[in-house]
Parts: C-alpha cells; sequence; structure tokens
C-alpha cells in the first residue's frame, strides 16, 4: 500500500564550492534527483526541487589558502560556474541557492539557537587537537589520520571516506596536521555537542523498524551498523574563521560546523523559494503530507540518515525524510574519480567537446548509474550506448516514422482502419509502460527505469520490421495508413515518457510532432489511459536528427585527455630518493669492483624479473642472477660489458648461486640502466651516476 502524498520536497546534496562539477556529481545525486523531480511533475505533483552551493567548510579555506585568494572569491567563482553547469544540463531545480546568502545564515542561526534555548546542546569545554605551528585548532579536513574503525590510514578528523564513518577528530589514531604536517597536541576550547547517544532510541524506532524494507539495503546497512556501534556526542562547532558565526553566549570566533549548517540550507533554499513564489514554506518541511526525499553519495549516508534526523527530531517540528536513496561511488575508466588528482570529466569540459549533446552524458550515466554498487565509466561504454542506443534504437525509430509520414502523407497523421491483432497488442504493450517505468522511478531504480523507455523505442522498430510499410504501401495503402498511425502513437508516447531522462530530446521531438504548439501534449497517465496520443488529420513537422554517432576519434581524444592528465601527475608526484647516509672512504674501499663481459644469459623459469647470467669477470666466469628481465630481455644483454661488484658473498636466489653484482642505477625518467664502464661520460673507469 503507497501512500498518498500531497507534495514532495526533493533534496539534492548541496556540492561545495571549492571546484566545477563532475560527472560522478551527476550520476550519483543531479541526474536521478531530476529524474525524480520531473517524473512528479508529469504526475501533476507538487513538487519543490531544493539544491544549492555548500559554501563553508574546511575544503573551500585550504583551496582559498593555495590560490592565495579569500574563500568568499573561490565561492563565488564556483558558484557561477556550479549553477551554470546545473541549468546546462537540465537539471531542474526549483531553486538553486547558496549558504553564503543572508537567509541561509538567518536560518541556520534561528536553528541553533532554538535548540542552544531548549536545552539541547552539552556546552563543554574539551581538549582538542591544535597545531601550534599553525596556530590553529584542527578539525575536519585539517587533520588527517588512520581511522580508529576501519583503519584507512588517510581518514580525516570528521569523517572516514572508506567507511563513511563519522567520528571526533580526537579519535583519530596517529593524527597529524594537513595543514603544516606537524602531530598535534591538546588544547581546552569551548564547544557545543549534539548529544546522539540520546537519539539512539528515536533512530531505531525510525530507521531500523520503520525503513528496513523500503530504504536501500546499503543505507540501511550503514545506518544500522552506527546505531548497532553506538553514537556519541557529537560538536557542533568549530574553532574557525569561515561559517556560520555561533550566535550564543561565548560563541564568539567560533562557527557552525559546516554538516550543521549545510543541511539546513535545503530549508533556507526552500524558504527563499517560497518567498520569490508567494509560497508558504512551512509545509514543505512540516506537514506530514509532505513527502521528504534526499538524493546524496554514500560519503553523505552518516549525515542524512542520523545526524539532521537527530537536529530535526531535537527542533521539534519538522518532518523526516521518508528515504535517503544513496547512491555508491563512479569510477572513472578504473580509478577512483579525484579533483586533486584531476582525474575527472568536468561538465563545462564536456559541453566544449560534446555541444548540445547533454542527453548523452544523463543516458549514459542513468544507464551506468551506481545505484548498489560502485561502477565504472569508459569513454567506450558512453559511445556505444550512443551509437548503439540512442542512434540506433531510438534515433533510428523516430526518424523511420517522421520520414515516412512525411514522404506518404505529406506529414499529416493518416486515419486507421481496423486494428489487427498485433496493432491491438502493440498497442496494448504500449499502454503498460508509463506504470511500468512509474514502479521503478519510485523504488528509486532509474537504470532500469532508463532500459524500460529504451524498450518502447525497441518495441516500435520491431512493429516496424515486421510490418514493413515500405513494402505493403505497394499493394495496400490502407494498411499501411494503419500501421503509420500506430506507429505515430508510440513515438508520441515517448516524447512525453522520454521527459525525465533525456529532456532536450523529449523537447525536440514533440517539436517535430508539432504536439507543443498545437496542444496535443500528453501526460504520463494519458499514454495509458488513451488510445490515441496523436490524432488523424494532425500535421506533423519534418525530420530531424536527433542523435549523431559519435567517432573513434573523439572518444580516443578523451581518452587521451585522461591519459595527459594522469601522466601529468605522476610527474608532479615523482619523488626522487634523497641521498643516503654517508659512508667512510674504508666503507667504499671494500668494494671490489671490476669490469666485465655478459657471455651468456637465460631467464630464471617461473620469475619475471630474473636472469641467470654467465660473466667473464677478468678474474674467472661465474654465474650472477640479476633482477632485471623486467627491464631486458635475455638477448639484448649478451655481449654487454658492465660492472661487477665481485665480492658481494654468494647467495643462492630460486636455488641458483649468484656470485655478485652487477652494477644497474636508474635515469631520471626512472628507466634501469647498467652503469657501463665504455660509456663516453665514464672517466677515470668508473662513474656511478
Ligand atoms: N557538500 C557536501 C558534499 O559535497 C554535501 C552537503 S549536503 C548537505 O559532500 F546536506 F549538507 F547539504
Ligand atoms: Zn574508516
Amino acid at each position: 500500500m503507497t501512500k498518498e502524498f500531497k507534495r514532495y520536497t526533493i533534496t539534492a546534496a548541496l556540492p561545495y564550492t571549492n571546484g566545477p562539477i563532475h560527472i560522478g556529481h551527476l550520476a550519483g545525486v543531479y541526474v536521478p534527483s531530476d529524474i525524480y523531480a520531473r517524473y512528479l511533475r508529469l504526475q501533476g505533483h507538487d513538487v519543490a526541487f531544493i539544491c544549492g552551493s555548500d559554501e563553508h567548510g574546511v575544503p573551500i579555506t585550504i583551496k582559498a589558502k593555495k590560490e592565495g585568494v579569500t574563500p568568499q572569491d573561490i565561492v563565488d567563482k564556483y558558484h557561477a560556474i556550479i549553477k551554470a553547469s546545473f541549468e546546462e544540463f537540465g537539471i531542474t531545480f526549483d531553486n538553486y541557492s547558496r549558504t553564503s546568502a543572508k537567509i541561509h545564515h538567518d536560518t541556520a542561526s534561528g536553528f541553533f539557537r532554538t535548540l542552544y534555548d531548549n536545552d539541547k546542546f552539552i556546552e563543554e569545554v574539551t581538549e582538542q587537537l591544535y597545531d601550534a605551528e599553525a596556530n590553529q585548532f584542527l578539525a575536519d579536513r585539517f587533520v588527517i589520520g588512520t581511522c580508529p574503525k576501519c583503519g584507512n590510514e588517510e581518514s580525516y578528523g570528521d569523517q572516514c571516506e572508506n567507511c563513511g564513518t563519522s567520528h571526533n577528530a580526537t579519535d583519530l589514531i596517529n593524527p597529524k596536521s594537513a595543514i603544516t604536517g606537524a602531530i598535534p597536541t591538546l588544547k581546552q576550547t569551548k564547544h557545543w555537542f549534539l548529544p546522539l547517544d540520546q537519539y539512539e532510541d528515536f533512530l531505531k524506532e525510525w530507521i531500523l523498524k520503520n525503513h528496513k524494507k523500503d530504504w536501500k539495503p546499503n543505507v540501511y546497512g550503514q545506518c544500522k551498523s552506527w546505531i548497532d556501534d553506538g553514537l556519541r556526542p557529537r560538536a557542533v562547532t568549530r574553532d574557525l574563521d569561515w561559517g556560520i558565526p555561533v550566535p550564543v553566549p561565548g560563541g564568539e570566533g567560533k562557527v557552525l560546523y559546516v554538516w550543521f549548517d549545510a543541511p539546513i540550507g535545503y530549508i533556507s533554499a526552500t524558504k527563499e523559494w517560497a518567498e520569490r513564489e508567494g509560497k508558504d514554506w512551512e509545509p514543505y518541511w512540516k506537514d506530514e503530507g509532505t513527502k521528504l526525499v534526499h538524493f546524496i553519495g554514500k560519503d553523505n549516508i552518516v549525515f542524512h540518515c542520523i545526524i539532521f534526523p537527530s537536529m530535526l527530531k531535537a527542533e521539534g517540528s519538522y518532518i523526516l525524510p521518508e528515504n535517503v536513496p544513496a547512491n555508491e561511488f563512479l569510477n572513472l575508466e578504473g580509478n577512483k574519480l579525484s579533483t586533486s588528482k584531476n582525474w575527472a570529466v568536468w561538465l563545462p569540459d564536456y559541453l566544449q567537446d560534446f555541444p548540445n549533446q547533454q542527453d548523452v552524458l544523463r543516458y549514459a550515466l542513468t544507464a551506468n548509474a551506481p545505484e548498489t554498487k560502485d561502477n565504472d565509466f569508459t569513454w567506450k561504454d558512453f559511445q556505444a550506448r550512443n551509437n548503439n542506443e540512442l542512434v540506433a534504437i531510438f534515433g533510428n525509430f523516430i526518424n523511420r516514422v517522421v520520414v515516412l509520414t512525411n514522404k506518404y502523407y505529406d506529414g499529416i497523421v493518416p486515419e486507421a482502419g481496423d486494428f489487427t491483432e498485433v496493432d491491438q497488442e502493440t498497442l496494448t504493450a504500449l499502454q503498460a509502460y508509463p506504470s511500468v517505468i512509474s514502479s521503478s522511478i519510485e523504488r528509486y531504480r532509474f537504470r532500469e527505469a532508463g532500459q524500460e523507455l529504451m524498450n518502447i523505442a525497441r518495441l516500435g522498430n520491431k512493429y516496424l520490421a515486421d510490418e514493413e510499410p515500405w513494402k505493403i504501401i505497394k499493394d495496400d495503402e490502407a494498411r499501411t495508413k494503419t500501421i503509420m498511425f500506430v506507429a505515430l502513437q508510440i513515438a508520441n508516447a515517448l516524447a512525453t515518457l522520454s521527459e525525465p531522462f533525456l529532456p532536450f530530446t523529449s523537447a525536440k521531438l514533440k517539436t517535430i510532432l508539432s504536439v507543443t504548439s498545437s496542444g496535443l501534449e500528453t501526460s504520463w497517465n494519458d499514454v495509458s489511459l488513451k488510445t490515441i496520443l496523436l490524432p488523424s488529420g494532425h500535421q506533423i513537422g519534418k525530420a530531424e536528427l536527433l542523435f549523431s554517432k559519435i567517432e573513434d576519434e573523439a572518444i580516443q581524444k578523451q581518452i587521451d585527455k585522461l591519459l595527459d592528465s594522469k601522466k601529468a601527475n605522476e610527474a608532479a608526484n615523482a619523488v626522487v630518493d634523497p641521498q643516503k647516509e654517508a659512508i667512510t672512504y674504508e666503507d667504499f674501499s671494500k668494494l671490489d669492483m671490476r669490469v666485465g663481459t655478459i657471455l651468456s644469459a637465460e631467464k630464471m623459469p617461473k620469475t619475471k624479473k630474473l636472469l641467470v647470467l654467465k660473466v667473464d669477470t677478468g678474474i674467472d666466469v661465474r654465474t650472477i642472477v640479476s633482477g632485471i628481465a623486467e627491464s631486458f630481455t635475455a638477448e639484448e644483454v649478451v655481449g654487454k660489458r658492465v660492472t661487477v661488484l665481485v665480492n658481494l658473498a654468494p647467495r643462492a636466489l630460486r636455488g641458483v648461486e649468484s656470485e655478485g653484482m652487477i652494477l644497474m642505477t636508474e635515469t631520471p625518467e626512472g628507466k634501469l640502466v647498467f652503469v657501463n664502464p665504455d660509456d663516453a661520460n665514464t672517466k677515470n673507469g668508473l662513474s656511478i651516476s
């Protein structure tokens, strides 16, 4: 029994304003939430789809410091870039706000005050991590250490990105300052804590009892594990200067924790929207008849399922989310997406290389969405989704219908005669699609929903291929009219049902079918209820290509771009080993080095690295096992003159006694080379360069 809701408040995670948006953000949060919001609107529901820039928090101050500008400069720059990307990709937020807005400062301060006035906080002086060198307290991303839960050595002070757990900075094992690298000391400071332990019973009842069935297993499972582990008070204020000032006595010089203020941003953005639209914001957050849904990535689960709901509960007048359909992560060509490593496809770059092809990316990301596990985006898959599905199935069907209608009937929808069994079956199958797709969308299975949409185009293609109007027209004009009539109904259903997924294509298709201008636009439910979606006598427009083939060169260009950023990264991260400890001349003089010649070489069986060499050292011919097989073949080393350390104590390697060592070194590019006694640079017999 699904509950009927009066209205919907749909939120999408507020992106941090420290860089542009990439495909991972789009796939994980913004495309699914936009599909959901568009779908609900098409169903005629009252929807507030809310987002905005998350402009506080440590990552922004770190970025500002790095670039030598103010945090405000950073957020102004990226707020504009991100907002433009969302618009360009057709993400239909009813409001895209920002947490630096006055309405947000007022709302978040007010929220904090209410909890403070109602004694919901513990006010306590505790010892916090402090970097004496930077003269600063270390919280959140200013401190890195080992996660007490999973052992990840790169956990941040407030959250471990590996296991998703949220903790206090003082819980980290071996903490280190991310600013100076110093080991922090402890220093006393006062903060306000939300006693999460007091909300355990509430959370157990709300999540573990009520949402086991309807929440995604990944979300439910994480929540259960945290609740089972026991919750502890969390500080919701920080000793920082970028953020919303703590609005109570003793709060001078302190700000709200970014994860306290950011989710309240959903509320402020709703207020801002309501004010603009002349609506009342409160029902969207306080009426039990409202369905509140948070779209997020998996690293945000703890904040949206444990901390924010506890805040809302503490405040007392708010509803709680019905669902938090968090996605897993999208990888790119086998590696984790990374802003700092520039391993990403940035939306502004994508649009530059693939102008007007927003729907292709939306489609490919939906088809490959990381809904139940991490998933990989590859350019080859992107190309295949475009060429084999959008072009070959969807585009091809529409093109055939529109071209033939123009060719046979000057673009006028023909009269249908009696339907055959196949016609009936096809139209019945078509009428079932709205509820099939609805059911997937309402269970947050957007991949499945997108595939069902494509199945409508498959249905159309199969119908045309079986009925062959281009042959039938030669001897049965009446039958051809019926076939084309049926095909046109499918085309119009596609125009309607594709809107949440492929909004640009849907609009274009509606123009081609001339339904927008003639008031023939059908609703989602019309597709199930009506047999005639496009009446006889209606004039459609000319064919236009909806999609075009993406060639191998375009794909190779993207792959090369990624390889370039990989190389740039490796170069930037290449570390030259520091010089080893000094040795005395006595130490050096113990080495007996001779010039030798490799007489023969053989790969040591069942190893990757080892060559077994016979070397003439001038004193004798001996066996030396050398770990160079990954850089040299046996054939190419035979005859080489080399430098041999002859008095190294013999040692057995894989059962072969090795008597000495061939001296090798590395070039600055990291290539292994022989220390060659005949090298032009070698003076006085030997130089180890
Ligand atoms: N800025 C956060 C991130 O990118 C998400 C904030 S969501 C909100 O991970 F709930 F706090 F708004
Ligand atoms: Zn962890």
